[in-house]
């Protein structure tokens, strides 16, 4: 069903990759952290409680101006007793414009930090990356995992976890590369994620190893995740990374990646 809500020329909305990264932590607490909105029995909203009080939530197509689902979201999120968001600080993330910002806003949220959000057209074929490129099996779980914790320095990633992330339904449609310098050191990963031929794939996440930084190594992973995904069927290669992490938007733009306008999750201060 996120499948389908995906389509070309969104701002990055919450993704079927976005489940199958938290798919890490294991089944059971993804479903913990899924809440659900139907109205009329159909689903119309769906969030992802990524920890550390954030609800990432998506909507389908032609929701945004229900006005009532936009209040029960709002009185959702707001109220603690809802099971959606903790007391206190807490912010959430809506990549789509309409009443359930201005209900936040007007109730003493506040718009945070900028992220940006990138896209490469994936019409035309992707050239060579230039470095040497696997997709990780299960052999590879430990060097894909320890990539990624030189990568991300607060990372908690395992190959226990990338083989519980890889038995949930969206990884099915969804590749984890690793790129190897010319001594056959593993110096970038990423994990790519279709949501079906002819929609928008997702990157996430994408990072070189601390010691192997500045030699092309983000760009080449950038460009492969790019063939992957276009290899998969998708429309569009996209992702979303904080506008202050410099690098991480010069590396996507080096790889072909168009910038969008800034995205602002909504935030409520404690
Ligand atoms: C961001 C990151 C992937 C860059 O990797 P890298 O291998 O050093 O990048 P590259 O050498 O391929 O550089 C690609 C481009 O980005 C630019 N760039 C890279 N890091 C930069 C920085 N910190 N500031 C400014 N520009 C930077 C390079 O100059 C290059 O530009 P060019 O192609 O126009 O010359 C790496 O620092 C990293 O893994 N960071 C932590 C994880 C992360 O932030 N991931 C991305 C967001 S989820």
């Amino acid at each position: 069903m996120l499948r389908e809500w995906q389509h070309d020329g969104a701002s990055v909305p919450l993704h079927p990759g976005d489940l199958g990264w938290y798919w890490r932590f294991g089944a059971e607490a993804t479903a913990k952290a899924v809440r659900i909105w139907r109205r009329d029995g159909r689903i119309r909203a769906l969030g992802l409680l990524d920890g550390s009080g954030l609800a990432r939530l998506g909507i389908a197509p032609g929701a945004a101006g229900d006005e009532d689902l936009a209040r029960r979201l709002a009185a959702d999120v707001s109220q603690p007793e809802r099971g959606v968001l903790p007391q206190g600080t807490a912010s959430v993330e809506a990549r789509w414009r309409g009443v359930f910002h201005e209900l936040l806003l007007d109730g003493g949220w506040e718009l945070s930090k900028p992220w940006t959000p990138l896209v490469r057209d994936l019409a035309e074929p992707v050239a060579d990356c230039g470095v040497r490129i696997e997709t990780t099996g299960p052999e590879q779980a430990s060097v894909r995992a320890a990539v990624q914790r030189a990568a991300f320095s607060r990372s908690t990633f395992t190959s226990e976890r990338w083989h519980a992330m890889t038995t949930g339904p969206p990884y099915a449609d969804a590749r984890c590369l690793i790129a190897y310098d010319d001594h056959g050191v593993a110096v970038a990963t990423a994990t790519v994620w279709s949501a079906g031929a002819g929609r928008p794939g997702l990157l996430e996440p994408m990072g070189v190893h601390r010691d192997h930084r500045g030699h092309g190594y983000g760009r080449a992973i950038t460009v492969a995740s790019a063939a992957a995904l276009r290899e998969l069927g998708s429309s569009s290669a996209t992702v979303c990374t904080a506008t202050a992490n410099v690098g991480g938007v010069a590396t996507y733009r080096s790889a072909g990646f168009r910038p969008l306008p800034d995205v602002r999750d909504l935030r409520r201060n404690a």
